[in-house]
């Protein structure tokens, strides 16, 4: 859970904004030579940036993430559909074995966040950007011991701040690392048809399980819980990131000077053809590849 969703944020903010590039790349333009300011500052200094513009480009990004760029292969993000199939067991209390088949990940609640700027920091080789998520709720369709229904885990008061390292090398800009980390403040489960026999298990199963979750959001903020098979899917998935976006900007010939410029585009978009109409219902299995890595 903890880096995928750094590492699935980061890059559909950056293909957002490069789609965004591709859609308006003009002949004429994409030639241009931008000018470089006379002293260009230290790399690691930190930039300043205005906050206006800042938030009308995560605006911007949310009425996109409604839409996605379908022709990018980049689905509607909302709500998020995973076709990822995760199969595990445990044993309940040594009691009971379950084997758990959990798929048909649909996550809401991606396109409500808000920015912390006293928290930002750009500079010409990093940026570090907080955002705040009230509310994300993960349905899937669980299987357990043969049992079906449909089990959710609301995530409450998700921060999440992204890290990305970036160098410039012949006038392209390159992605070098991308971290992150998330701080949750709550959660709530419930998993469907723990005892499908009894309704009565079932409640107090899941009654007891959200009770422990606060201990479980202590250990996942204190970084004590570390899934070796968690890290291992992430550690793909961050190359796969990275590799995808370091290919959008090479396409685009975007370096440093040139993405800034097209963000700030975004964040203004004037409406055109591809422009998001908040209106057209999307299909969002195209995602999968996503995590495939
Ligand atoms: C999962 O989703 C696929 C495609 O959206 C659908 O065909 C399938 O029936 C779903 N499976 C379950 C168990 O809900
Ligand atoms: C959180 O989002 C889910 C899915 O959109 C919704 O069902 C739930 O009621 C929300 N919870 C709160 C407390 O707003
Ligand atoms: C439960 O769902 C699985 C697919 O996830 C399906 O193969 C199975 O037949 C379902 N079982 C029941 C009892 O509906
Ligand atoms: C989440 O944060 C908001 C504002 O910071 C606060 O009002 C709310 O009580 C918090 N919710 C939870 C579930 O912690």
């Amino acid at each position: 859970m903890k880096r995928p969703t750094v590492v699935t944020l980061s890059t559909i903010v950056l293909l957002l904004v490069v789609g965004r590039v591709a859609t308006e790349a003009d002949p004429e333009t994409l030639g241009q030579t931008v000018s470089v300011p006379p002293s260009t500052p230290s790399p690691t200094e930190p930039l300043p940036f205005d906050e206006p513009t800042v938030e009308r480009f995560f605006t911007a990004v949310k009425n996109q993430l409604r839409c996605g760029y379908p022709m990018f292969g980049v689905p509607s993000l909302v709500p998020l559909k995973l076709s990822y199939t995760l199969k595990t067991s445990f044993d309940l209390l040594s009691l009971k074995k379950i084997s758990v088949v959990a798929s048909n990940f649909t996550v809401h609640g991606l396109n409500e966040f808000s920015w912390d700027p006293s928290r930002t920091r750009f500079t010409r080789t990093s940026a570090t950007v907080p955002l705040s998520f009230p509310n994300v709720t993960a349905f899937a369709h669980t299987s357990l011991n043969g049992a079906n229904g449909t089990s959710f885990l609301e995530l409450r008061n998700v921060t999440v701040r992204l890290d990305a390292q970036y160098e410039e090398k012949d006038d392209l800009l390159y992605v070098t690392d991308l971290s992150g980390s998330v701080l949750l403040e709550d959660a709530k489960v419930k998993i469907a048809s723990l005892f499908p026999k009894s309704a009565k298990l079932s409640k107090i199963w899941n009654k007891a399980i959200g009770k422990s979750l606060p201990i479980l959001v202590e250990l996942f903020n204190g970084g004590k819980l570390k899934i070796e098979y968690l890290s291992r899917l992430l550690s793909g998935a961050k190359f796969y990131a990275m590799n995808t976006i370091n290919n959008a900007l090479n396409s685009h010939s975007l370096n440093f000077d040139r993405l800034v410029e097209s963000m700030i585009k975004f964040a203004d978009g004037a409406p055109d053809s591809l422009q998001c109409d908040g209106t057209a219902p999307m299909g969002g299995d195209e995602f999968a590849g996503w995590l495939r890595a």
